[in-house]
């Protein structure tokens, strides 16, 4: 950190500018001593802002400024721990375990519900792979109605919304939605209409007495990547056409519009949206709806490859967590006539909350 400038007058140049400096003093007059916040404005802080002196000592780097004297000491360790790449934010590709089905088959992300809720390290070591795979399996987790806001409260906040806490999904006599069937539903995030989307989805199995109805789960990212690689022309084109997705009912009136593959400003995926059932009517140039669906294609044939996608069967008692960002869910379908043979509930909450328990948990908040 010492490089000596000035002509060789000895003055220790830091390889961060002035300005950066004084944005991160950390004296009593800058920040809040209890929150740690920051008590001044960047507008606040003089203009034409430069290094005067630099004194150091084992531990501590002081800056002394000019124009105004304004004095900062730097822990000598922070100031180093900014150097280098800055760390992903952990929700790019960048941060991911990208997966096909026979990587996670025999290794899956499971854990017990007594083990999980009494147990930090177990919570913690299951916690993280909703970050790292992008899903986690809780089984034995009680069979009563209600239990899926349970295991979401285990690390984070319910996000209530029109459908409510949770949401049932089972076979209906007039469904509103082709999930209270029993249709096959292939691989998809939920509620693209929303703005934010759902960043977490919960899936409870209450009961499972049918033929068929087993569950799929997609690495959407992983998906992304090899549409990347083996057309990037169509992953151009997703990532920067908006879709409008809607949904509506006699209470509700949703609708945003999304790339299908977000990524962030570097370029690396950070979102996927794919729901051909609430995918409106896209309004652009012939050229470019011919580009679009050309792309739209491709990737839907990417997400369908059986080599990608996951089949596992929910017992009553088991839970999975998804992150539905990433990855796409899809089960099979099944004849229940009605007797609510498969019942499963599900419900929502947000990564942003399960990051914050697993920095808590891992002592690194
Ligand atoms: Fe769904």
């Amino acid at each position: 950190m010492t490089t000596p400038t000035k002509g060789g007058q000895g003055v220790t140049r830091l390889p961060f500018p002035a300005i950066w400096l004084r944005d991160n003093c950390p004296c009593p007059a800058c920040r809040d001593r209890l929150s740690g916040q920051k008590l001044f404005q960047i507008t606040d802080l003089p203009a034409g802002l430069a290094v005067e002196s630099v004194e150091e000592t084992d531990d501590t780097v002081t800056v002394s400024f000019s124009p105004d004297g304004h004095r900062s000491a730097f822990p000598r360790e922070w100031l180093s721990a900014q150097l280098g790449d800055a760390p992903g934010d952990g929700r790019t590709e960048q941060d991911k375990q990208l997966w096909r089905a026979a990587d996670v088959a025999d290794v899956l992300p499971v854990t017990q519900w007594v083990a999980y809720r009494g147990n930090d390290a177990e919570r913690l070591r299951v916690l993280r792979e909703v970050p790292r795979l992008g899903f986690a399996i809780v089984r034995d987790a009680p069979r009563a109605e209600r239990t899926v806001l349970e295991v979401a409260r285990t690390f984070g906040y319910v996000r209530e919304t029109n459908y409510g806490e949770l949401f049932d999904v089972r076979v209906e006599l007039a469904p509103s939605n082709l999930a209270f069937t029993g249709l096959a539903i292939g691989p998809h995030t939920d509620n693209p209409y929303r703005d934010p989307v759902p960043t977490i989805q919960l899936l409870h199995c209450l009961s499972n007495a049918v033929a068929g109805g087993e569950s799929g789960l997609v690495d959407g990212f992983q998906a992304a990547a090899i549409l990347r690689a083996e057309d990037p022309r169509a992953f151009e084109t997703l990532t920067s056409t908006l879709v409008a997705f809607a949904w509506s009912d006699a209470r509700a009136s949703l609708r945003a519009e999304r790339p299908l593959i977000e990524t962030d400003p570097y370029g690396r995926v950070r979102g996927v949206r794919f729901n051909n059932r609430s995918m409106q009517a896209i309004r652009l140039p012939e050229d470019a709806l011919v580009a679009f669906y050309d792309s739209y294609r491709a990737f839907a044939e990417v997400i369908g490859r059986s080599e990608l996608r996951l089949t596992f069967r929910l017992e009553p008692g088991d839970c999975v967590i998804f992150d539905n960002t990433r990855v796409l869910h899809a089960r099979t379908a099944f004849v229940d006539m009605g007797g609510g043979a498969r019942h499963l509930q599900g419900c929502y909450a947000d990564l942003d909350g399960l990051m914050s328990t697993i920095a808590v948990l891992a002592g690194t908040p």
